[in-house]
């Protein structure tokens, strides 16, 4: 698929070196930043605050895909977007409202998504669609880089394109985890557009040939 967004994870990258990393990531052809906010409370991990993406947004021009994976997005949405965020991802299981949630995102300025974790039917998330421009697809648990992609979303990724397509809705399809050179033409052909990796560009030691050969192996399905 032309359109195919790369959205490499900085949750991989080398954080001694962020801006060299981010710089070289956006050198070699990624289309978006993902950022990976856990706050040791949805998740057991600890990362990233709206002050460290003040600086990222400093220092690339790329789009800043924040995927806040914390237990109160109402109260921390608006400092990701005034640091710079231009996508907000929320999981729906941490807001009291989904939709008001997406609303206020889309009110101050950003796009809005809503994420879908591995063992959540799309039936589920269906009501939130017409406040959502994109469909996160988690295609593992949120909390850690470096694991191994669960192929049973496929379906449902599947799905939420038969969706999007039959009603021709405005929405993007992301797919997030475990997605590297070697299986990311599946989840494009299945239906997702935007594809986050993490460990698959970041822990390879050449971005341009990684990133090169993604789009490669995207082009021969
Ligand atoms: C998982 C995060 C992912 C993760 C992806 O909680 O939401 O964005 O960083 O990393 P990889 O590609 O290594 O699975
Ligand atoms: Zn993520």
């Amino acid at each position: 698929m032309e359109s195919m967004k790369i959205a490499p994870s900085i949750l991989s990258a080398d954080f001694s070196r962020l801006k060299d990393e981010i710089q070289a990531v956006e050198a070699a052809g990624a289309d978006w930043l993902h950022v990976d906010v856990m706050d040791g409370h949805f998740v057991p991990n600890i990362t990233i605050g709206p002050l460290v993406v003040e600086s990222i947004r400093k220092v690339t021009q790329i789009p800043l895909d924040v995927h806040l994976m914390i237990t109160d997005p109402d109260k921390y949405a608006p400092e990701f977007i005034k640091a710079g965020a231009d996508w907000v991802s929320v999981h729906p299981d941490t807001c009291k409202k989904p939709t008001a949630t997406l609303q206020q995102i889309r009110r101050q300025g950003a796009k809005a998504a809503i994420a879908v974790n591995p063992d959540v039917p799309i039936e589920n998330v269906e009501s939130y669609f017409a406040d959502s421009d994109m469909i996160l697809m988690m295609t593992v648990f949120p909390g850690f880089g470096g694991q191994a992609f669960i192929a049973e979303v496929l379906p449902k990724i599947a799905q939420a394109r038969k969706i999007i397509d039959q009603r021709n809705l405005p929405i993007l399809i992301e797919a997030d985890g475990g997605i590297k050179a070697d299986n990311i033409d599946l989840v494009v052909r299945t239906g997702a557009e935007v594809i986050v990796s993490g460990s698959g560009i970041f822990k390879t030691p050449d971005y341009v040939d990684t990133i090169r050969r993604m789009r490669q192996a995207v082009r021969q399905t």
